[in-house]
């Protein structure tokens, strides 16, 4: 059985990320993101949770992918994590904006050489003919930047949602699951916790 002792969502999450780290034997910090452009249909995909704090939860990505492009037209978003090996998950939601330059270069100059390289090889979710072609422009920017700092694109970036409602579900026997979701009108506001049906 799970009941929050604590009336601060953030704590909570740390609790259950600190387990997760623990016990999940890879990438304890990959989150579904789900965005929805203008056309209301939503996309769902794994990116790495990089950042907590709270102020929300940040993730890097290229901002002219599919997620990028939605984000631009609807800034509002929802996160979900699944740790397997605990039986629990989490889901987040609330509005997304950018973080700061700062930020976006410090996370950038922590990657690896070859990750800097490939943010500018690829032209992240747009067609590409075929596998050489990446390569042939993994080759060419190695070429462009040897011997120098690999500087950040200016399309390579982070998002940090604001969250207006996290939902902390921990399984139960014959599906008799714990639900207990904290929401909050607005950024900054009090939090109030409710347990739902499973
Ligand atoms: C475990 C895992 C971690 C990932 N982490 C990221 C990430 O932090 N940033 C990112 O842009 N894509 C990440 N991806 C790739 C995305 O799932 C996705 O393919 C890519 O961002 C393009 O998505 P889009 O076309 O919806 O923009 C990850 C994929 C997996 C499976």
């Amino acid at each position: 059985m799970f009941e929050p002792d604590t009336d601060d969502p953030f704590e909570q999450f740390r609790r259950w990320f600190a387990d997760a780290e623990a016990a999940e034997p890879n990438d304890p910090n990959a989150m579904t993101l789900a965005t929805a452009g203008s056309d209301g249909r939503p996309s769902a995909r794994i990116v790495l949770l990089k950042d907590i704090d709270e102020r929300g939860f940040a993730f890097f990505t290229n901002t002219e992918s599919q997620k990028g492009q939605q984000l631009e037209v609807n800034p509002f978003a929802a996160l979900c994590f699944h740790w397997k090996s605990l039986r629990r998950q989490v889901r987040i939601e609330g509005s997304v904006a950018s973080v700061s330059e700062a930020e976006a270069d410090a996370y950038y100059a922590s990657r690896q050489r070859g990750s800097r390289i490939g943010a500018w090889a690829s032209q992240q979710s747009r067609p590409l003919a075929d596998r050489p072609t990446l390569l042939a422009a993994v080759a060419r920017f190695e070429a462009e930047y040897d011997g120098r700092e690999v500087p950040r694109p200016s399309y390579w970036s982070g998002y940090r949602l604001t969250p207006l409602r996290i939902e902390f579900w921990h399984d139960g026997e014959f599906r008799l699951h714990d639900r207990f979701v904290f929401s909050r009108a607005g950024d900054g506001l009090p939090w109030t916790i409710q347990r739902l049906f499973p």
